[in-house]
């Protein structure tokens, strides 16, 4: 959900600020919009700024043409919150004069009255947004020093942002601070950036400054400084992010999000390389280590996350308490955080985030940090908001996730919840044998991936027979259940179509009056022990004349004579199951969508990170 880069050096910053957009579009936005200042020469006193409704490319149509020699500014991408998507409520927004800009990530809780303030001072606004309270801000408070007029307009803000500032009469300086939406500065060669994640900088450098909340960074011609909200200045660690950190290319194929299912056996192997101890089934990781000690007197497990986190969140549950003798709750975040919760120090809240960034998962381990409950993480991208905040963690390894529909993140959050799982199973009554059958399990997955990926035209073809149904009924049970939630949440998201995941028990209080022989059923029925029962289940629906595709094993007969089509995943053991079952599912969400010519990586409406409550 937007996304900022900033520019400040000697190379002419519009192509750098453009690329940088493009790199973001992942995130979700609806306009664009850059202001840099001063022509080749750095002529003082003059932003040029550009907007357009719509995609980058609309803004890149607009500026061509235009001779931009500027080699300072910023740029945004705005995923509409307050105001229509609209070139006016685009970032940059301007100050009265037009010689400050401002872009500006997140959300000004306290806008309307900090607007009607600026505005009985003779401020005149011209947007819906509420960013643009920022900018007559600085103008009120500026005196001849940007720095200390953006210290001075924080202090009245509430809300979360990223912000980045620049005023033509100042050259090469680009203020820029942060409080809950993320920032970071990279470090090139005589030249500085910022931008609200590592992919965007990705070209540039590697090397990359994490802000924390109440940061402020200046970045000059040649050099940059990094204070708190008190002027005194920081020394932050400079992180080197490797090749896999960075690395966010197609590699032919024809999206992100077909990349990305295709490279589950590499992400599942990273979510377990160097985390396993074959010889003592025991898992082995380093990033719990350092609370080991409170992990063991721990007794209740809460797992807070959104969207597909929290569906790995809801099968997580069914794990720790096959591995663990925790007590095991899982929320959505958003609900979380407003509940009146027993939290102390026996309890562990484990939050569940591949950008890092999700705003709801992030106020809800705040509020059960202040609560004193220990606070773990499973995260992807490194250094984020959600990583910082937690007491200890694991990160997924699993290189960048462009596509906005989730895949690998949520294989990997799988199994790194195993290995979690069994960490803590191991001190308490998970046997060695028991531990090294999951181990081997867990090693044969890539493996038994790959095998389903070598499906993957078979897949296309019963997807693309399916593609006329305008609904869809997902059900499983146990394990499961929270594959067909998720199964139908990748559906609906890319392909719009609408599909539900229920509980394959619950489909007779409600659901089932919805079925006939156009609204079809995908029934993830493997061959364990709830089988039976989902035999049950599919006779009904094919009772009342519905379809049903299954995802089942080899051989297994009865699921053949109730289902009009199958696909057939590897055996393993039944609390890894969804890890399989689970990649068809997303290849079959996928060739739907591709089927309708839907905008698969960036759907409508959505968002990669949602940085917003
Ligand atoms: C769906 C999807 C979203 C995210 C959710 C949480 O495919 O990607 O539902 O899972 O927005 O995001 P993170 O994991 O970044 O906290």
């Amino acid at each position: 959900m937007c996304g900022i880069i900033c520019y400040c050096g000697k190379r002419q910053a519009v192509p750098i600020l453009i690329n940088g957009l493009k790199r973001l579009e992942y995130r979700g936005y609806d306009s664009a919009g850059f202001a840099v200042v001063g022509d080749a020469e750095g002529e003082k006193g003059k932003s040029i700024v550009v907007k357009a409704k719509g995609r980058v490319s609309q803004l890149e149509k607009k500026k061509s043409g235009m001779e931009i020699g500027a080699t300072f500014g910023i740029a945004h991408t705005r995923w509409a919150t307050h105001g229509k998507p609209s070139e006016v409520n685009a970032h940059p927004q301007l100050d009265c004069k037009g010689k400050i800009s401002v872009v500006h990530n997140g959300i000004i809780e306290n806008y309307q009255e900090l607007k009607r303030e600026l505005e009985a001072k003779g401020h005149v606004f011209k947007s819906d947004t509420d960013t643009e309270v920022v900018v007559h801000l600085v103008e009120e408070y500026f005196q001849g020093n940007l720095e200390n007029a953006v210290l001075r307009t924080v202090e009245r803000l509430s809300g979360t942002f990223g912000i980045a500032v620049v005023h033509a009469d100042i050259d090469h300086e680009i203020v820029i601070v942060k409080r809950g939406s993320p920032i970071i500065i990279g470090i090139g060669e005589n030249e500085y950036f910022a931008a609200s994640d590592s992919s965007a900088l990705a070209p540039y450098t590697n090397r990359m400054i994490y802000l924390s909340d109440d940061e402020i960074a200046i970045l000059t011609a040649d050099d940059y400084h990094i204070k708190n909200l008190k002027n005194e200045d920081l020394v932050k660690k400079i992180e080197v992010l490797d090749d896999m950190e960075l690395h966010v290319d197609k590699k032919g194929f024809e999206h992100y999000m077909l990349k990305e299912i295709f490279e589950q056996p590499e992400s599942i192997q990273n979510a377990f390389r160097g985390r396993i101890i074959e010889g003592e089934g025991v898992s082995k990781l380093g990033g719990l280590e350092p609370v080991l000690d409170r992990i063991k007197k721990i007794k209740k497990l809460v797992i807070v996350s959104c969207g597909t986190s929290y569906y790995a969140g809801l099968l997580g549950r069914y794990i720790f308490e096959h591995l663990t003798q925790l007590d095991v709750e899982v929320e959505v975040a958003s609900e979380f955080r407003y509940r009146r919760l027993k939290l102390n120090e026996e309890v562990m809240v484990l939050a569940i985030s591949q950008s890092g960034e999700t705003a709801d998962t992030l106020a809800a381990i705040k509020e059960a940090k202040r609560k004193g409950a220990l606070i773990l993480g499973i995260v992807n991208a490194v250094g984020t908001a959600i990583a910082q905040i937690t007491d200890a963690g694991v990160y997924n390894h699993a290189g960048p996730e462009i596509g906005v529909a989730s895949t690998k993140i949520y294989t990997s959050q799988l199994v790194i919840l195993t290995l979690m799982a069994l960490f803590i199973g191991r001190y308490q009554s998970v046997s060695f044998m028991e531990g090294a059958e999951i181990i081997r399990a867990i090693t044969r997955l890539p493996e038994q991936v790959r095998e389903i990926l070598d499906n993957a035209e078979q897949i296309k073809e019963i997807a693309l027979k399916y593609a006329k149904y305008k609904n869809y009924l997902y059900i499983g049970r146990l394990f499961n259940f929270p594959t067909a939630m998720e199964g139908a949440l990748k559906l609906k998201e890319i392909s719009y179509v609408h599909a539900e995941g229920y509980a394959a028990g619950e489909m007779k209080h409600g659901p089932i009056s919805l079925i006939d022989k156009n609204f079809p059923t995908v029934a993830i029925a493997p061959d364990d022990l709830t089988l039976d029962k989902m035999i049950s289940n599919m006779m009904e629906i094919k009772a009342r004349d519905g379809k049903i595709l299954s995802v089942t094993n080899d051989n297994v007969r009865k699921v053949a004579d109730v289902s009009d089509d199958m696909i057939i995943v590897p055996r393993t053991l039944p609390i890894l199951q969804p890890i399989l079952n689970v990649v068809p599912m997303q290849l079959f969400a996928y060739y739907i969508a591709r089927e309708k010519g839907r905008d698969i990586d960036k759907p409508r409406n959505l968002a990669k990170s949602v940085t917003v409550e």
